[in-house]
């Protein structure tokens, strides 16, 4: 765990807004699986955050986790060349299940942040485990997705010769396959593209994940980018929790923007964690993009009601 004691009158650039950090504020970061190939670069990466100082935490889970704000799990097997996520399913449920049952009776009140795989079925079932507990808060379990954005803000800003610095874009559905669905309509700065264009950047972020995957050849999936990202996620956290009232990001969550449960779009977070659903970026699709959102849809239902009957069967 990471201890966050932010120092008094310290000013915070994140490259969109400046705040002034809370003199008072005290938070903490639990990193589970922080030996890792992500968990390893994160854990540096968040310690270089302004709002963490310190770092404190034995090494029994249950210690580790009391009185924690954030929770990160990057626990569980990546993947190797020819494997999908979902492939991943057998193992990685009953480490992500044990791992939230530990944060359901350590730190019921914390934000928890999934990043295991697959994570369209590894959220809804730490939803479950919560509600088995009788601690599940809808607003504060997250399926990270901040890795889909960097990847569709980066080649967007390649291909169209921008700094990345000031390209935005949404990405909705879920993480895998053709649920991640960048809305590149939704592009700020706005861009104009080719239908063309839009085709191959859609895929290309849809299989970034795969890319590394295979570019790896059996020595696991991205790192240091989801570090990267996982990173970004905590401190758009830590700012929310410390009352920064203009944070944005996309995140998989619990949701009704979509007829289906659980659907990754852009979400407000404030103190108590999700505060709004930006169900406005659903509205005004092109065309492709409407047919890409219809089309995802069985498969996100498929991989949710997996994680749902997973987590029941166990109970
Ligand atoms: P890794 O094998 O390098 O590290 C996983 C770590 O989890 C290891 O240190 C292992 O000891 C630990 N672990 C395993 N079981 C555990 C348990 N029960 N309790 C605590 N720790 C446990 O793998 P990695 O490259 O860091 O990837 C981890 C996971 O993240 C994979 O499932 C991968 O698919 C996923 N991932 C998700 C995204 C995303 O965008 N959400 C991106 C990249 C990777
Ligand atoms: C990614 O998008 O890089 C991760 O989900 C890891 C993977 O298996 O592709």
């Amino acid at each position: 765990a990471l201890q966050n004691s932010s120092s008094p009158r310290s000013v915070k650039s994140t490259g969109r807004t400046q705040y002034h950090l809370n003199p008072q504020a005290s938070y903490k970061v639990a990193i589970l699986g922080a030996a890792g190939g992500i968990g390893q670069p994160l854990a540096l990466l968040v310690k270089m955050s302004p709002l963490v100082s310190d770092f404190t935490g034995p090494s029994e889970l249950a210690d580790c986790l009391k009185g924690v704000n954030v929770v990160v799990i990057p626990a569980g097997v990546p993947r190797k060349p020819g494997m999908t996520r979902d492939d991943l399913f057998n193992i990685n449920a009953s480490i992500v299940k044990t791992l939230v049952e530990a944060v359901a009776d350590n730190c019921p009140e914390a934000f928890i942040h999934v990043i295991s795989n697959p994570v369209n079925s590894t959220v809804p079932i730490a939803a479950e485990v919560l509600k088995q507990k009788g601690v599940y808060d809808p607003k504060k379990l997250f399926g990270v997705t901040t890795l889909d954005v960097v990847r569709a803000n980066t080649f967007v800003a390649q291909k169209k010769n921008l700094r990345l610095i000031d390209v935005d874009v949404p990405v909705i559905g879920g993480h895998a396959g053709i649920t991640i669905l960048p809305l590149l309509s939704k592009t700020k700065p706005s861009v104009c593209f080719t239908d063309e264009e839009i085709h191959e950047l859609t895929v290309r972020i849809q299989n970034a994940g795969t890319e590394v995957v295979e570019a790896k050849a059996g020595a696991g999936s991205a790192t240091l980018s989801m570090a990267y990202a996982a990173a970004r996620f905590v401190e758009s956290s830590l700012r929310a929790l410390d009352g920064d009232g203009d944070v944005y990001e996309c995140a998989y969550v619990q949701s009704d923007v979509a007829d289906l449960p659980f659907f990754a779009s852009r979400i407000k977070l404030g103190k108590k964690g999700v505060e709004a659903l930006i169900s406005s970026d659903l509205q005004g699709l092109t065309e492709y993009e409407q047919k890409a959102v219809e089309a995802l849809k069985a498969e996100l239902k498929s991989s949710i009601e997996k994680g749902v009957g997973f987590a029941q069967k166990q109970s």
